[in-house]
């Protein structure tokens, strides 16, 4: 039993008035331009348009109005206050796995549920932190430095005292990980190919993941940051470990640890940090991700720190693995406008604000689709062939995103869709069902009393 269960909140996303709907739900990419990926798998069921904002205050009035979808990167914020601006939203998706710039619980509260792509790229940044470990023990990114700087070496000597002096070997010693989940699994799974001996703390696991594994768990951070030679930062940025890497916490890391963070900047006290690099506290430190981003290397408190490695957020990155989470991200909202929040998302985050009832019973008070029709009409079809069961399986289907990219062209045209979005030749027919639907279910504003058609928009045309 959900203790924080809450009724479904209507209120500030507008009555369902009777009348006709919009032709097509809008939905928006608040800080982004390039919607070539999220144009396939939308354009039949929805008009995207790009706002390339990077705060709410940027945004145009149609979206914060009209918007009932939401795709988001990570450099704007949604606070309660900017959520409150939007008048019709009912889902945001955060293309990336991080949810932490935005106001979860407000957005649930509002009626607004939120999704992330928690999976696309576990492996990128899991190599990206074996990078950077790699590069603190063996000091790759220094002497490559070097060398690029015309730096001579003029035998073993030299190249041992002056260039390479610090370099570590790995074999024997411990790797610490802060939060054993998706990422840092894999992190443990190749240091220990490369002969660390891994010990992870992650107090929101249950026993026997260690064993699973074959790391060692330790139950204190205190303990973890005591034992560790490198530590590694994989936990998700919370309320209640914000700056968890603080001017306490590394006095109890090792002297002449290694510190990385492909996490969230939020986690590391950056000043703290630099002094303690700049006293040889800690030998060197990694961070991907920082407290200011975009990271300005010339700015803020690392600005004139040694031994450290920065990169711009990048862990995540690879074209395979940006392709995946843009398509993981589209689908998501696919799956809201022709299913039923929340019950066909795949990775709603605040998915207890909306477990008002029975899953699939369509009991009033439940938050439905963006559209609506579908669920009813995929339930009627699947209980017709296999029961609620199948009901549900064919909410959750993924492939009505499959025949879209794999065509290549237009996919053909589902049931739900026709009714929802009629094409010219069907609007009469569907009319009088698409208006039963509005007035039910509809969770946009239906003011007009006429059916409005829009032409679907390709990339670039809708600049709002
Ligand atoms: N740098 C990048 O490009 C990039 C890309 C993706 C994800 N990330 C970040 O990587 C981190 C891990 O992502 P994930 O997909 O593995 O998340 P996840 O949810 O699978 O795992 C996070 C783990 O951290 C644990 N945790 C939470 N608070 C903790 C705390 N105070 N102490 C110890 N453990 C704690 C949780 O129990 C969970 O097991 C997140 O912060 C995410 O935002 C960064």
């Amino acid at each position: 039993m959900m203790q924080n269960k809450r009724p479904r909140v209507d209120g500030g996303r507008g009555a369902l008035n009777n009348g006709p709907m919009h032709a097509r739900p809008l939905v928006a990419l608040l800080d982004g331009r390039d919607c070539s990926i999220e144009m396939p798998i939308l354009k039949d069921v929805a008009t995207v348009a790009f706002c390339d904002a990077q705060s709410t205050a940027e945004i145009h009035e149609k979206v914060l109005n009209e918007a009932v979808g939401a795709l988001m990167w990570h450099t704007i914020t949604l606070t309660k206050e900017d959520l409150e601006k939007f008048k019709a939203l009912r889902i945001i998706v955060r293309i990336g796995s991080g949810v932490d710039n935005i106001d979860v619980k407000a957005a649930g509260e509002l009626g607004i549920a939120v999704c992330n792509v928690p999976g696309y790229g576990v492996e990128e940044v899991a190599d990206t932190t074996m990078c950077l470990i790699l590069n603190l023990y063996r000091r790759t990114y220094w002497l490559a430095n070097m060398v690029r700087d015309g730096k001579k070496f003029t035998g073993p000597e030299q190249q041992v005292r002056e260039a390479a002096q610090g370099c570590a070997r790995i074999r024997g010693d411990t790797l610490g990980i802060v939060g054993l989940g998706r990422i840092g699994s894999a992190v443990a799974l190749r240091a220990k190919a490369f002969g660390f001996n891994v010990i992870f703390y992650d107090p929101y696991l249950p026993d026997g993941i260690e064993k699973s594994l074959g790391v060692t768990r330790v139950y204190t951070l205190q303990d973890l940051l005591f034992q560790s030679d490198c530590v590694s930062l994989h936990c998700t940025l919370n309320e209640h470990n914000h700056h968890l890497i603080n001017e306490y916490t590394l006095k109890q890391m090792r002297p002449g640890a290694f510190l990385v963070n492909t996490a969230r900047g939020g986690l590391v006290d950056e000043a703290a940090l630099a002094a303690a690099l700049r006293e040889g506290r800690i030998r060197s430190a990694a961070l991907d991700v920082h407290e200011n981003e975009p990271f300005n290397v010339f700015q803020g408190p690392l600005k004139d720190a040694p031994n450290l490695i920065c990169t711009p957020h990048a862990a995540f990155y690879s074209d395979a693995s940006c392709t995946e989470l843009r398509e993981m991200a589209a689908s998501e909202i696919r799956r809201a406008i022709v299913g039923r929040i929340p019950d066909s998302l795949r990775n709603c985050v605040n998915k207890e604000y909306f477990m008002g009832g029975s899953s699939g019973s369509g009991g009033a008070g439940f938050p439905e689709g963006l559209n609506g029709s579908y669920y009813a009409a995929a339930a009627a079809a699947a209980a017709a062939a296999g029961g609620a069961g199948a009901a549900l399986q064919a909410a959750h289907s993924t492939t009505d995103r499959l025949t879209t990219s794999e065509s290549g062209n237009q996919p053909p045209p589902l049931p739900h869709a026709r009714n929802y979005f009629p094409i010219q030749g069907d609007m009469t027919l569907h009319r009088s069902k698409a208006m039963k639907i509005c007035t039910n279910v509809c969770l946009r504003e239906c003011h007009n009393n006429s059916l409005e058609m829009e032409r679907c928009f390709e990339p670039g045309e809708t600049n709002v």
